[in-house]
């Protein structure tokens, strides 16, 4: 039969998240029978509901008389002026709503379109436009440069270089392996950063503008993490903090992770004018924007006080939980001391006991012996492998089951 699908969606798989959903799905009858119901411990998802606020706000919403028709791509202009007025609060950073913020259906989309923006889609290696991205990181950059016609290139995140890594070694490393720098498109950075839970300083944030300039590539800063700090860490900041800043970056925001409202859809991005204007015109050709009572409701909570305590007290408890996990894994025999939790985000970052080949061997005999879903570090990254990573989102009690049923089937760091 004819080939009717393009080169780079054939080669595609589903995402990990949802190949791991569809196989716990498969294994849950069995798994039950056991005793052993699955425990999801994958995505990014917190189990608590979103503040009851933002709820009681979008059944409101919901009864007004135009709420229900066509939005703007772009985003109704009261969540503009609210994500303004975030970005001045919490950063004291200035931005015209009108060119320099676009709503985005989840940061995701964003994310995957500006990439696609950006590169001219070949499948000759010789001539592919590279992106840099985090290695480890979320697993989707990887894909999303890849289905676009381009090249990911990995930047590794080490513990030697503190997770942030030496960019202009970056560059010697491209042109050791016979790539051209001139045909590097953009530098993506997370922080604090999925699956590592990495913080970086104010400083590397200038170090990465800097380096941007100089190479003349965008900087797209994921910032889905921003808020999602322990208490005694330093507050993250948003790159557009640093000066000159938006003549070379992007942002990328989202209500998912401060906000338990995963399910939404709703994100935004900002910056320079020129790269929100281009992903704009784009996403006006793809898509009509997010449904009006959503954007309003997650525009009143944005700079309540509600939805400011609600971020402190998730805090605590991604905290709290991680210190059940953290007391297990140590109990475990894992070298929780040398492995320095991280003190953001809700994600565990571990290696695998040693009797393991590989991460997915890892993660699949626990997810059948113990119901427990992780996600094995290879998804992240080549620099990955040997790793897992835990999102510390179940319910409390689920963490002391986690433990429990690690300890009884066997699980030991060994
Ligand atoms: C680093 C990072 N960026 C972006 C996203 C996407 O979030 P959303 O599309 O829900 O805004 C995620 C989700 O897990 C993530 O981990």
């Amino acid at each position: 039969m004819k080939e009717l699908f393009n080169n780079y969606v054939q080669s595609l798989e589903t995402y990990i998240m949802f190949q791991i959903k569809q196989e716990t799905q498969r294994l849950t009858p069995e798994l039950k029978a056991k005793d052993r119901a699955p425990i999801s411990l994958s995505m990014g998802a917190p189990v608590e509901r979103p503040p009851q606020f933002v709820n009681d706000k979008l059944v409101e919403a919901m009864q007004g008389d135009t709420m229900h028709t066509y939005t703007t791509p772009k985003g109704e202009n009261y969540l503009l002026q609210a994500i303004a007025k975030r970005m001045q609060n919490r950063f004291g950073v200035e931005l015209n709503p009108q060119t320099e913020i676009f709503s985005l259906i989840g940061s995701k989309e964003g994310l995957a379109n500006i990439v696609r923006a950006l590169i001219n889609a070949t499948t000759d290696k010789n001539k592919q436009d590279i992106i840099l991205i985090p290695d480890p990181g979320y697993a989707s950059y990887k894909i999303m440069v890849e289905v676009s016609g381009g090249m990911p290139y990995s930047v590794p995140l080490t513990k030697e270089n503190n997770y942030m890594p030496d960019l202009e070694e970056t560059v010697k490393n491209l042109e050791k392996d016979g790539y051209s720098m001139d045909r590097v498109k953009a530098l993506i950075i997370n922080y604090p950063n999925n699956p590592l839970g990495a913080i970086c300083t104010k400083d590397y944030l200038k170090k990465a503008v800097e380096f941007c300039k100089k190479h003349n590539i965008l900087l797209i800063s994921d910032a889905a993490y921003v808020d999602l700090t322990f208490e005694g860490a330093p507050k993250a900041h948003s790159v557009l903090e640093i000066e000159g800043a938006k003549d070379v970056a992007v942002e990328f925001f989202s209500f998912s992770k401060p906000y338990s409202m995963t399910g939404w859809r709703i994100g935004w991005v900002c910056g320079n004018e020129e790269a929100v204007g281009v992903l704009g015109k784009l996403k006006s050709t793809i898509d009509t924007g997010i449904y009006k009572p959503i954007q309003k409701a997650a525009s009143e909570i944005l700079n309540s006080k509600i939805g400011d305590d609600y971020i402190v007290e998730a805090n605590k408890r991604f905290e709290r939980k991680q210190k059940i996990i953290v007391d297990g894994f140590k109990e475990l025999g894992w070298d929780m001391d040398k492995i320095n939790p991280p003190k953001a985000t809700f994600y565990l970052w571990l290696p695998i006991p040693k009797k393991y080949k590989t991460s997915k061997e890892f993660t699949d005999d626990v997810l059948k012996t113990s119901g427990i879903v992780l996600v094995p570090g290879n998804a992240f990254g080549k620099n990955g492998e040997g790793w897992f990573r835990m999102s510390i989102v179940a319910a409390e009690e689920q963490m002391h089951e986690v433990i429990r049923r690690l300890k009884e089937d066997g699980f030991y760091f060994e």
